[in-house]
């Protein structure tokens, strides 16, 4: 297998200064086990940690991405608070995740997600696009219609490279319950999102990702699914153990 699989750890509103321990423990790891050569390893601290830890872990075996950013398109201003594309890109990031469902629920609309896409399109930032159903979404069997509602009203077919853009399915009744979907059920939404992807973007191979509970355990399981191209990860991630494990496994 030589397609590059991600390995994106979302730190969410966790961490300190000391947390650069875990990220270096994986750095090292990497360094010392090249056998594990097609994966990208992407970091997202909270913000006020990503200067520093980049500064610290200058490699390209690790990259850093931020969990936010300003929608207005502009580099500076009078808005207090937000930070810019340019900002971001400053502190050494390279991705952004947007749309993430936990930000749907404070403070982003399909339209906020559409502005946030353009600015780090703009600041040459790769996005990491969340879509994800709820459980009630699922059990009237309406997720296929929310994932394609949540593309088309964010990803604008003419701006969109997909070459800067990653997809993370997040069923959000997957998100820190420890109940991951089925082989089955997976198989089925890849499938049609890649179908639909093709239809309304022409894209061949999008890069789509799963989050959701990922653990050292079900990332055998996960890994059957070929169109899974990685991983955005939580909890599992704030402890290189796991993290470097989930890896491990992937690849055993
Ligand atoms: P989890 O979070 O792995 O803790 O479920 C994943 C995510 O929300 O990105």
């Amino acid at each position: 297998m030589n397609k590059t699989i991600y390995f994106i750890a979302n730190w969410k509103m966790n961490g300190n200064h000391n947390s650069i321990k875990e990220i270096e423990r994986v750095f090292i790891f990497f360094k010392k086990n090249v056998i594990y050569k097609f994966k990208k390893i992407i970091f997202c601290p909270p913000i006020n940690l990503l200067s520093s830890f980049r500064a610290k872990i200058k490699s390209r075996l690790i990259d850093f991405g931020t969990q936010d950013i300003s929608k207005i398109n502009i580099n500076n201003g009078p808005y207090t608070g937000q930070l810019s594309g340019k900002m971001l890109k400053d502190t050494g990031a390279n991705y952004v995740i947007i749309g993430h469902s936990e930000k749907r629920l404070i403070d982003e609309d399909f339209k906020t997600i559409k502005d946030k896409i353009n600015v780090a399109l703009k600041n040459k930032l790769k996005i990491i696009f969340c879509i994800g159903e709820n459980l009630s979404q699922k059990n009237k069997g309406l997720s296929l219609k929310v994932l394609k509602k949540q593309i088309l009203s964010s990803l604008d077919k003419n701006k969109i490279n997909f070459n800067n853009l990653i997809i993370a399915y997040e069923p959000i009744w997957s998100i820190g319950t420890g109940v991951v979907p089925s082989n089955n059920y997976l198989y089925k939404i890849y499938g049609n999102l890649k179908k639909f992807l093709k239809e309304k973007y022409n894209v061949n191979s999008p890069v789509m990702l799963y989050g959701g509970s990922v653990t050292t355990y079900n990332v055998v399981t996960l890994r059957e699914i070929s169109l899974i191209s990685g991983f955005l990860i939580g909890g599992a991630s704030l402890k290189s153990a796991s993290f470097i494990k989930i890896i491990k496994n992937y690849f055993k």
